[in-house]
């Protein structure tokens, strides 16, 4: 058997799994949901979502890869039995996410060359729903599009896990920490910021007893840290011995977190400087801030920047989706990474076409009552996720022995290592089925 790969080091590996987390749902899905929920009071759940239900999972999937180290298979297998089921479900769901999430990054990627070359800021404010349209309805290039941000990440991941996705994160992840600092730095500078913040930060109680709030948190916390589809457990199999897996975790999760609370701050003071409606939906990103920046002095540098951030952090999230499917065929054949990576990104650019095309060729076909894509990402998101989530918990928590589990995942037996074992085995499965069956209408 050959040695298989291992991250280099520690803090090379965290930003790896910080730049999985860190991606189109921090910046473009965050500010629009939390745009749609109340913005506060979402965030507050939000946060206890992510602290009190995702951290928990994301030790838990670092620690079965670790242990099992091979795919999202032989993470779900204990002395050969296992859940192998989960894996494959892991492993094929991956794939259903990177394929329409790549026609999302492909939007950032053409607004980025739209905005860096001034085509975007020809046609003038006003007509940025008419220009989003006009492309997104076009047959042939949001096709082209995807295709890029899908050949790019094949080349990364044909770097493998030290050469590839390390090395690549090492350096984009602390330029894009950089970057969204200077855009929210500058957005606070603008008049009327004050509103933005407000809209963030004071939160309006009464919007607790809202279910729906809740669903579009626990929602969103799982899509943004990327959870429950065995991401963190593929990345986990390349972990060294003496890495701090606790430690991984909990530095992922609060730099995701931050993230996307500063990628509040850059978008939302600009949002009510401009008067703007902060529940525009999905097209927040693409026809609500390109009016912004028309108007924000300096805002055509900003705007590249700004689509310059957003392709980039969804580069990062796609090369570690990627990976999963990646590994499992590099786990079980003889085939080499390169080809595997090239032929992955085809079948997964194939998966995703009629996500690109639902708002023109395929304009016609509406799964309850959406086009393609947001129907996809709303039974990603609301359903798939979350189920990945409990099964994760269940299999962790209670499938595999207390000792195995405590010590995989690097905890002693003290209370810190009681306390996660608890939340796993108890609070994270109830409180996410409960969701998931208010999300199903049945609760
Ligand atoms: N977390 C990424 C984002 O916020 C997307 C992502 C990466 C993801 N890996 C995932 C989503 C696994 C779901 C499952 O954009």
């Amino acid at each position: 058997m050959t040695q298989r790969e291992e991250w280099r080091s520690h803090h090379g590996f965290t930003l790896a799994a910080i730049g999985s987390a860190v991606g189109l749902g921090n910046i473009w899905r965050f500010s629009y949901v939390a745009g749609e929920n109340g913005g506060a009071v979402f965030l507050l759940i939000y946060v206890a979502s992510v602290a009190l239900i995702g951290l928990p999972l994301i030790i838990a999937e670092l620690s079965m890869g670790r242990r099992g180290r091979g795919d999202a298979v032989a993470a779900f297998s204990t002395d050969g039995r296992g859940w192998t089921a989960v894996g494959w479900l892991c492993i094929g769901g991956a794939s259903v996410i990177l394929s329409y999430y790549s026609v999302i990054a492909g939007w950032a990627l053409k607004y980025f060359s739209a905005a860096a070359t001034g085509v975007l800021w020809q046609d003038g404010a006003g007509t940025y729903g008419s220009y989003f349209e006009r492309f997104i309805a076009n047959p042939v290039e949001p096709l082209l599009w995807q295709g890029l941000m899908l050949a790019a990440t094949v080349l990364v991941v044909s770097g493998g896990i030290q050469g590839g996705i390390e090395l690549f994160n090492r350096w984009l992840m602390p330029l894009l920490a950089l970057i969204v600092v200077v855009l929210a730095a500058y957005s606070l500078t603008l008049e009327g910021a004050g509103r933005g913040l407000h809209f963030l930060f004071a939160p309006d109680f009464s919007a607790l007893a809202q279910p729906k709030v809740y669903v579009a948190a626990l929602g969103q916390a799982f899509f943004s840290l990327g959870v429950g589809m065995a991401v963190f457990a593929t990345y986990g199999s390349y972990m060294p011995p003496g890495f701090s897996l606790p430690a991984c975790a909990a530095l992922t999760v609060t730099g995701d977190t931050v993230f996307a609370v500063v990628a509040g701050l850059a978008i939302f003071p600009g949002v009510f400087a401009f008067g703007v409606d902060p529940a525009a939906g999905p097209e927040l990103a693409f026809i609500t801030l390109p009016q912004i920046f028309l108007k924000m002095p300096g805002g055509l540098v900003i705007g590249a920047v700004f689509f310059f951030l957003l392709s980039a952090a969804a580069l990062t999230s796609m090369v570690s989706l990627l990976e999963v499917p990646v590994a499992a065929v590099l786990h079980r054949t003889r085939l080499g990474r390169r080809r595997t990576a090239w032929g992955m990104g085809l079948l997964v650019f194939l998966i995703g076409m009629p996500s690109a095309l639902g708002f023109g060729p395929l304009k016609h076909v509406s799964i309850a009552g959406k086009d393609i894509l947001s129907a996809i990402d709303a039974a990603v998101s609301n359903l798939l996720l979350p189920i990945g989530g409990i099964l994760v918990a269940l299999f962790v928590g209670w499938h595999v022995k207390r000792a195995t589990t405590l010590d995989s995942a690097g905890f002693a037996t003290n209370r810190l290592g009681r306390t996660w074992l608890w939340l796993l085995r108890t609070l994270v499965p109830l409180a996410v089925l409960l969701v998931l069956l208010h999300s199903l209408g049945l609760a």
